[in-house]
C-alpha cells in the first residue's frame, strides 16, 4: 500500500524572550502562579506566520534530503494567517520555490494534526509528497494586558515533510477528527480582535476530548497504552497534560514538553514538540507515538504513527 512517511521535521521561533516576570509588568499575574497554575516559564513572541513557516519548512525540507521540485503539496496549519485574502500557504510556497498546491488549514491548535491526517489520506490517492507546516502568530491577537490569555500563547513553527513509501502496513495506524461548534464561544477572537476565553471552561473540556480522542486512535490502531512509546501533547497547560495522561494510564515520562520554553504555539505545538522529541533521541524507528491535541472551535485530533522515518 502506499503511506506517507515522516522524513524530516523542522522549527522555528522569533527571537525576542516574553518571560513571566516581563509578564508581571503588563498584567496582573506573577511568576510563580504562573509556574504552577500553567508550567510554562517563558515564550517566544514578533513572528510572522509566513515566515516562520518558510525557516520551518526549510529545516524539514533540508533534514528529509528531497528535493523541493518533488513536493507535490503544502498544507499549512494555521489560525492567524498573514493577511485574510490569499492563504498563507501560498505565499510560503512561493518564498520555499515550491512548485506545488498550497492551502491553509484552520483547526486551531489541532490543526497541524488535521492537516497532517488529511495530508496522509492525500497519499493515498496518489500525491507523493506533502510538507505538513504548523504555524502561529498568536501574539498578533493576544492582549499582553489581559492575565488570562498573556500567560498562555506566543508565536512558532513546526513542519514535517510526508513521503510516499510502498508498505505492508500503514504508517499512521489510526487517527480521530472532532468538531463541537456549539462551543465556539469559549474562545474566539474577532476578525481585526484578540482572544477571548472562558479559561476553566477549556480546561475542563480539554481533558476529556483528549482522553476520548486517544482512545478512539488507539482503538483503531489496535494499540494499547503500555505500547506507547511517545505521547506528543498539545502544549497548552502542564496540568491538562498530565490530568489526561494520568487517565489513559500513561506514565508522565512518556509525554514530550516544551511548553515551559515556548508556551502554547497553537498549530506549531505538536510539530515543534515532535522535532526536539526526535531530535533528543526519544523516537526509535518502529516505535510508536500519539499525536493528541484540542483547540479553539472546540476541536480535536489525534493520531498514532509507527515512526520510521527522520
Ligand atoms: N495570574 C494570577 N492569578 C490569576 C491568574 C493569573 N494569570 N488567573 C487567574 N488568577 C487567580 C484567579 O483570580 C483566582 O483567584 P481566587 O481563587 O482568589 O478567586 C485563581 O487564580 C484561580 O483562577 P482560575 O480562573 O480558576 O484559574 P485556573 O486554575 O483555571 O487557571 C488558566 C487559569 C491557566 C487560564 C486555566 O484555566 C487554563 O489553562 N485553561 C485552559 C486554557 C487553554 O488551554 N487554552 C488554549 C486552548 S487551545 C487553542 O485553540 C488556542
Amino acid at each position: 500500500m502506499r503511506t506517507g512517511v515522516i522524513t524530516g521535521l523542522g522549527s522555528a521561533l522569533p527571537e525576542q524572550v516574553l518571560t513571566n516576570k516581563d509578564l508581571e509588568l503588563s498584567a496582573n499575574t506573577n511568576d510563580e502562579w504562573i509556574v504552577d497554575r500553567t508550567g510554562i516559564r517563558e515564550r517566544r513572541i514578533g513572528g510572522m506566520t509566513s515566515t516562520l513557516s518558510v525557516e520551518a519548512g526549510r529545516k524539514a525540507l533540508d533534514q528529509s534530503g528531497i528535493d523541493p521540485a518533488e513536493i507535490d503539496l503544502l498544507v499549512l496549519a494555521t489560525t492567524t494567517p498573514d493577511q485574510m485574502v490569499p492563504a498563507t500557504a501560498s505565499v510560503v510556497q512561493h518564498q520555499l520555490g515550491l512548485n506545488c498546491g498550497a492551502f491553509d488549514v484552520n483547526a486551531a491548535c489541532s490543526g497541524f494534526t488535521y492537516g497532517l491526517v488529511a495530508a496522509q489520506g492525500m497519499v493515498t490517492i496518489g500525491v507523493n509528497n506533502i510538507l505538513v507546516i504548523g504555524c502561529d502568530s498568536l501574539s498578533r491577537i493576544t492582549d499582553y494586558t489581559e492575565r488570562n490569555t498573556a500567560i498562555l500563547f506566543a508565536d512558532g513553527a513546526g513542519a514535517a515533510v510526508l513521503q510516499v513509501q510502498e508498505a505492508d502496513t500503514p504508517a499512521m495506524l489510526g487517527w480521530d477528527l472532532g468538531s463541537d461548534g456549539a462551543a465556539a464561544g469559549i474562545l474566539y477572537a474577532e476578525i481585526g480582535g484578540k482572544l477571548v476565553m472562558e479559561g476553566r471552561e477549556v480546561f475542563r473540556r480539554a481533558v476529556r476530548v483528549m482522553v476520548d480522542s486517544a482512545r478512539k486512535t488507539m482503538e483503531m490502531a489496535g494499540v494499547t497504552a503500555d505500547e506507547v512509546a511517545l505521547v506528543v501533547p498539545h502544549q497548552a497547560n502542564i496540568r491538562i497534560i498530565e490530568s489526561a495522561m494520568n487517565k489513559l494510564d500513561l506514565p508522565m515520562e512518556k509525554a514530550a514538553l516544551n511548553l515551559a520554553r515556548v508556551g502554547n504555539t497553537s498549530s506549531a505545538s505538536i510539530p515543534m514538540a515532535l522535532d526536539e522529541a526526535v531530535a533528543d533521541g526519544r523516537v526509535k524507528p518502529g516505535d510508536l507515538v500519539l499525536l493528541v491535541g484540542f483547540g479553539a472551535g472546540m476541536t480535536w485530533a489525534s493520531a498514532m504513527l509507527r515512526w520510521d522515518g527522520a
